[in-house]
């Protein structure tokens, strides 16, 4: 079975990176791991022009391709977001836009496979939960149009930066054992 591990911030070693990491450590014995940022990927907006919606391809082709081409590879996909603003990082938002060919709204669509699991992991630096769940809510809309049955979430408070995800390993451990 492979995991996709997406770090959904545009910072490469930061505290979204941390908790990806611990999560894609724990998860290696179980699974072929493949660890991504969304820094990795360089892709332009979605233009808004529904030409997908017609033919399930998008007219630009770029890097948002290539990481969909991991979705599809992956049978499990961990997606761990900070909060930008109280919601994902713009760089994932811009990818999930860009996702629209593969979104089961409209016909024809592509797809990238069926019996897929994810994981929403949202983190951030203020102390109420609700904004995690808002996080946690925007990916697992993002993974229902594309047919990937959200298997579990976690949302963590209270964190700046990656000094503050060793103290927390011990919720991320627990909830990665039940990827
Ligand atoms: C542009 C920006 C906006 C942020 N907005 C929020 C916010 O609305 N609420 C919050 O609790 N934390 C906010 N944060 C803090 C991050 O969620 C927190 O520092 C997180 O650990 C950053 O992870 P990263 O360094 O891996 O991106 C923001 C950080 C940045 C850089």
């Amino acid at each position: 079975m492979r995991a996709l591990v997406i770090n959904c911030s545009p910072v490469k070693n930061g505290a979204t990176a941390e908790v990806a990491r611990i999560v894609a450590e724990e998860i290696a014995e179980r699974y072929e791991v493949k660890s991504v940022s969304i820094d990795d990927y360089r892709f332009s907006f979605c233009r808004g022009c529904r030409a997908c919606h017609k033919t399930g391809v998008c007219v630009q082709d770029d890097d948002a391709a290539l990481l969909m081409r991991e979705f599809e590879s992956a049978d499990v996909i961990v997606a761990v977001s900070p909060s930008y603003w109280a919601d994902v990082p713009g760089q994932f938002k811009a990818f999930i836009d860009r996702c629209t060919p593969w979104c089961n709204t409209h016909e024809p669509h592509a797809s990238i496979g069926t019996g897929k699991k994810g994981y929403a992991v949202a983190l951030r630096t203020g102390p109420n939960m609700a904004e995690c769940e808002r996080i946690i809510q925007t990916i697992k809309h993002f993974f229902g149009h594309l047919e990937i049955a959200c298997a579990g979430s976690l949302g963590l408070c209270s964190i700046e930066s990656n000094a503050d995800v060793g103290p927390r390993k011990e919720e991320i451990v627990s909830f990665a054992g039940n990827i």
